[in-house]
């Protein structure tokens, strides 16, 4: 770094409190196994959402997910960790716990640089900075239906019928990259304020979002059903399974935690979707495949990268950001998502460097 500052903000989550202090800048970390990242714009997670609350299973082996989401510049680089000051990076959170949150003006790594390459991952679009959007959740969905094509033996999704509990983020994008891969949706939820969303942003078309109320009427339909709210909880999973066909497949996708089962009793959804793994089950007279998908690779963001330079009209990605609000604001803004006391379709950004 050409200057190093005495100090830098950052946010501490600490018993279901987030706040944001400044802190001295540890100068001490700068070895040759670090890269230090200003991010320009990180992205509030559902999951970091749930780590407020406690209501999320943390991995030990890639630790918190709090401030994971970004898209920022290498402002150090180690001797040993292969990038260059000036890069511009995301992270894959699901490689490494031994880095600091992304909710902050400055971001530490540390790794090898096998390690690093993983972690660590440029971003080859220059123009992302002023048109946002986030390349971990999309490299999520990537992914996780590249995982169900290889699971199923499937070689794409052409002519199936895909539903999708779900008009989050993650729902939004299994629609967007299912459709590409030859599929017709119908994407189901909860709430109006999600479905308007998916509406007006023209990320779905009037036919291809529904009240998930509307589920009833779509029994025995669909191919494969994907169930991308914020828990698979039994009672979804229920109707994911009544709105599939026979010998169709179920793809879960959201909020499992240790000890879940589906049909409940039966299969361990919580090791199928973080083993990712297909068993076979027969629920209400129906053969089901019940599989699942638990994170990404840099291959998946290199993919994503590939699907969204190359067909900007099918990966509208950016319609996703619905709000951007600055650092200072962040702790009030999430404190309020984990109430319930605030929340926002798609995505909401915290611009950093943007702000500078
Ligand atoms: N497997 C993986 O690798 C992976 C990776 C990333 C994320 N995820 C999971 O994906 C989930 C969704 O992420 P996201 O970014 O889409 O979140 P999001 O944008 O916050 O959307 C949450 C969705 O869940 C729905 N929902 C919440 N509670 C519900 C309930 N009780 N019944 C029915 N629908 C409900 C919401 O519907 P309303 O509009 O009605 O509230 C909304 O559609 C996360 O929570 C996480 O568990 C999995």
């Amino acid at each position: 770094m050409s200057s190093v500052p005495y100090t830098y903000e950052t946010s501490t989550l600490m018993d279901g409190v987030v706040a944001l202090g400044v802190h001295a800048f540890p100068q001490d970390a700068l070895g040759d196994d670090t890269v230090v990242i200003e991010p320009h714009y990180i992205g509030i997670c559902r999951a970091d959402v749930k780590e407020v609350i406690g209501s999320r299973d943390v991995m030990g082996d890639r630790g918190p997910l709090f401030g994971h989401e970004l898209v920022g510049t290498v402002s150090f680089s180690g001797a040993g960790t292969g990038l260059q000051k000036g890069d511009v990076v995301t992270l894959n959170p699901n490689i490494t716990p031994t880095r600091t949150t992304g909710f902050a003006e400055y971001v530490f790594v540390h790794g090898t640089k096998e390690v690093l390459e993983q972690a660590v991952i440029r971003v080859p679009e220059p123009e992302i900075q002023n048109s946002i959007w986030m390349p971990e959740p999309f490299a999520c969905i990537v992914h996780a239906l590249r995982k169900f094509l290889e699971l199923t033996n499937l070689p794409s999704l052409a002519g199936k019928k895909v539903g999708i509990i779900g008009a989050g983020c993650a729902g939004l994008m299994f629609a967007m990259y299912a459709r590409h891969l030859g599929a017709s949706v119908s994407v189901f939820n909860r709430g109006e304020m999600r479905r308007t969303f998916a509406r007006e942003r023209e990320i779905l078309t009037e036919d291809e979002i529904h009240s998930l109320e509307d589920a009833k009427a779509h029994q025995n339909e669909f191919d494969a059903v994907i169930v991308a709210p914020t828990v698979s909880s039994t009672d979804i999973l229920e109707t994911a399974a009544a709105m599939a066909a026979d010998e169709a497949v179920l793809l879960v996708y959201g909020g499992t935690r240790k000890g879940d089962s589906f049909p409940l009793g039966q299969r361990d959804v919580d090791a199928i979707r973080r083993e990712e793994r297909i068993e076979s089950a027969v629920h209400n007279g129906k053969r089901l495949g019940i599989s699942g998908a638990y994170g990404c690779s840099k291959e998946d963001y290199e993919e994503g990268y590939r699907l969204h330079a190359r067909h900007p009209h099918e990966f509208p990605l950016e319609r996703l950001a619905s709000r951007q609000i600055g650092l200072d604001d962040f702790p009030a803004l999430i404190m309020g998502m984990a109430t319930g006391a605030e929340d926002y379709p798609g995505k909401v950004l915290i611009g950093i460097g943007a702000q500078r």
